[in-house]
């Protein structure tokens, strides 16, 4: 029988990369969300109405799963806003709701969507510190094994714009997914007990290439795509002086995940469009680089 799987704010962003991954490795997916997916997402799995902050809800959210991929929450980046006590509820009382509904249905699996922004900066970093607190306290009461992942940055964004942003605070939406998954397995076969990463890209670049990449990084960037120096500067792509990169090897040993795109990634995907003298000055992506063609 397989595994069953309940991911919370699976109509998000995130959710819908999620929920396919999930889906496609053979778990049998439950979406709960305040909203429905989207309709391409039917066929993922069942679909149960839930809002986090009614603990029936979440109680029939998680009722039968094996594990939880807990995503449902607010941040900072939707316009309009939504509102500091609306994000707390949500991102705290929700979590706590879940973690409760999970312990009387004794789910030994969880991931938690943290964030970067995980820090005392603002309400929504709050939350993040609050929702890892208390996914420690519930490995500490149930012994459940639990991932918390600390996401960069895959709003949806001006193409033009996600691409250099992989250089600073950004990861692409595919890495979020491929992590996401990697962290249930992790907590399925109890390999990672209580573990956080943060999950961000890694462009395999020479340190010296990281510390002064304004000055380094287009010579770095055309020794891997020819070309690429040049739609640097036809695209005015905007460069920051030195790249953003953390230590992901803990993340490589506990989970077996690496991320996969980076900015030479996306300057391929350029110069293939570029060649075919597509517009992409008005392309927007959901956080995620787009197949060509
Ligand atoms: N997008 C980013 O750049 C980013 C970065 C770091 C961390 N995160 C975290 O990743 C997770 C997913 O983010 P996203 O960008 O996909 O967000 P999103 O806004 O696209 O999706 C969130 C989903 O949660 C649902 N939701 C909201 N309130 C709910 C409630 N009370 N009950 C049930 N569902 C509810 C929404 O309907 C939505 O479908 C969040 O926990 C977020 O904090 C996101």
């Amino acid at each position: 029988m397989a595994t069953k799987v309940t991911i919370t704010g699976a109509a998000g962003n995130a959710g819908q990369a999620v929920g396919r991954l999930v889906a496609e490795a053979g778990f049998e997916v439950r979406m709960a969300d305040m909203v429905a997916p989207a309709p391409d997402l039917a066929s993922l799995g069942e679909f149960v109405r839930c809002d986090t902050r009614t603990p029936t809800d979440v109680r029939r959210a998680v009722a039968g799963a094996d594990a939880v991929v807990h995503l449902a929450a607010w941040h900072s980046a939707h316009r309009p806003p939504v509102s500091d006590a609306t994000i707390f509820a949500v991102n705290v009382d929700g979590t706590f709701n879940l973690l409760e509904a999970c312990r009387d249905e004794g789910i030994g699996s969880l991931v938690f969507a943290s964030s970067m922004a995980y820090g005392w900066s603002g309400v929504y970093a709050v939350t993040k510190v609050l929702g890892e607190e208390l996914c420690r306290a519930y490995h500490e009461m149930t012994d459940a094994s639990v991932a918390m992942l600390r996401y960069h940055e895959f709003i949806p964004a001006p193409y033009l714009e996600f691409g250099p942003r992989l250089l600073r605070n950004g990861v692409d939406r595919a890495d979020v997914a491929a992590a996401t998954l990697a962290a249930l397995r992790a907590t399925l076969d109890r390999s990672a007990g209580l573990f956080c990463t943060i999950v961000h890209t890694d462009h395999g670049m020479p340190p010296e290439v990281v510390a002064d990449f304004r000055r380094l990084g287009p010579g770095w960037c055309e020794e891997h795509v020819p070309g690429a120096r040049g739609l640097i500067e036809k695209y005015a792509l905007a460069l920051p002086e030195r790249v953003e990169q953390h230590d992901l090897t803990e993340a490589a040993r506990v989970l077996s995940w690496r991320p996969s795109v980076g900015f030479l990634d996306f300057l391929r995907d350029l110069k293939e469009r570029d060649a075919r003298g597509e517009d992409v000055s008005a392309l927007r992506v959901p956080g995620e680089l787009p197949r060509a063609g």
